[in-house]
């Protein structure tokens, strides 16, 4: 079992890695000070996987535990849903010290985060993420919320989980296209945090792929102490960890664009990161052959990496001007320098972009 300490003063917290820590989680819930009282929430798919050895454990060690499931899927990820668990929290009588536990992946660590960071003005919380993308990104540095109609992400708080327990095991039971998504938050480490990284997902692709657990369990906990580094130094977003953002603001726009239908985030971003090399490129940061480097990992791990046709220049950037980042007409782009550091360039043109399709 490999252990992360995520330092943040008196939020500071633990991530563990190990294959079947599952069955252990009942263990480490005991040794925090929580009430009787615990609520798991998850949805249908991961909790028949996954929920009744989690819900079994916990009840075992004493606990009243209640579980609350909500429907799988991005659209869920909403007001509406976070005011379900509310209800149940409320009816089952949880109070101030009782703890949420967040089963799933992203969209379910989310919304259970900002269930605790709002339930009776903020309870503690523990993430079991079992996607990769969760496993790498979503669940550590407190970035919790749903969506609004009218934008992603947009009703949130930073609220850090008490612990994040992962089971790489969970892995196995994920559809092949998730878990590649997944890996391209990984590679997006390499590239702009750790050319040994990227260098290491390069040396054992076979590996990676096929799901070997020492590889998994070596990925996971690189990814997550950069992640920690970074949100260790930065942790509400005033300056650093936008370099987190490598990759997305081109692939925001892609998901924007085809409704976030077409194409997984990690997907999206792959497009993006590939994009963005080009960009820094073109603006004399990096040469070819480190794009033709960054191009070559995504495509390795079947990845997509190229724009795709139905999307219209112009179309991207409207959606990329909308950004809350972009400041007259300057976009803000967090473009490669080497592989394995980034910078953020605020002088991004128009032209720049239009450039990027001829
Ligand atoms: N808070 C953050 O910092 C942060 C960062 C990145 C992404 N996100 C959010 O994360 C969400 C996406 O998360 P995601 O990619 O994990 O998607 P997801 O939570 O929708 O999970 C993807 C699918 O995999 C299924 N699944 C989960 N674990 C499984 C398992 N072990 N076996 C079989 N099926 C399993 C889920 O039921 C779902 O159908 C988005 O809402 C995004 O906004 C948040």
């Amino acid at each position: 079992m490999e252990k992360i300490r995520v330092e943040l003063g008196e939020r500071s917290y633990n991530i563990f890695i190990g294959r079947g820590l599952l069955k252990e989680i009942a263990k480490t819930i005991r040794r925090f000070d929580f009430s009787s009282k615990i609520a798991l929430i998850s949805n249908p798919t991961v909790y028949g996987f996954y929920g009744k050895e989690v819900s079994a454990a916990i009840r075992a060690s004493g606990h009243d535990l209640i579980e609350v499931l909500i429907p799988d899927g991005e659209e869920y990820k909403s007001l509406a849903d976070t005011e379900k668990i509310y209800r149940a929290l409320l009816e089952a009588k949880l109070d101030r010290r009782s703890a949420l536990i967040a089963l799933g992946g992203g969209v379910i660590g989310d919304i259970t985060g900002f269930a605790a960071a709002t339930y009776m003005r903020g309870i503690d919380f523990i993430q079991v993420p079992t996607t990769l993308l969760a496993q790498v990104d979503s669940s550590v540095g407190g970035k919790t919320g749903v969506n609004h109609p009218l934008g992603k992400n947009m009703i949130g708080a930073f609220w850090q989980p008490r612990l994040v327990w992962i089971d790489t095991a969970t892995l196995e039971t994920l559809p092949r296209r998730e878990f590649l998504s997944g890996l391209s938050e990984v590679i997006k480490y390499g590239v702009m945090w750790d050319e040994k990284f990227f260098a290491y997902l390069d040396a054992n692709r076979d590996k990676i792929l096929s799901l070997d657990p020492a590889a998994l369990t070596y990925l996971i906990k690189r990814s997550c102490e950069i992640k920690s580094e970074v949100v260790s130094k930065d942790e509400r977003e005033s300056g650093l960890r936008a370099i987190l953002n490598f990759g997305h603001t081109i692939g925001h726009a892609i998901e924007t664009i085809t409704g976030y239908k077409k194409y997984l985030h990690g997907e999206a971003v792959a497009v993006g990161m590939y994009m963005e090399a080009r960009l820094s490129h073109q603006l004399g940061f990096i040469d070819n052959k480190t794009v033709a480097r960054i191009k070559a990992l995504i495509d390795s791990f079947e990845l997509p990496s190229e724009m795709p046709d139905e999307i219209e220049m112009d179309n991207l950037l409207e959606k990329m001007q909308l950004d809350k980042k972009t400041v007259s007409g300057r976009m803000h782009f967090v473009l490669p320098e080497a592989v394995g550091s980034v910078k953020i360039h605020s002088e991004t043109t128009k032209e720049d972009i239009v450039k990027l399709a001829e």
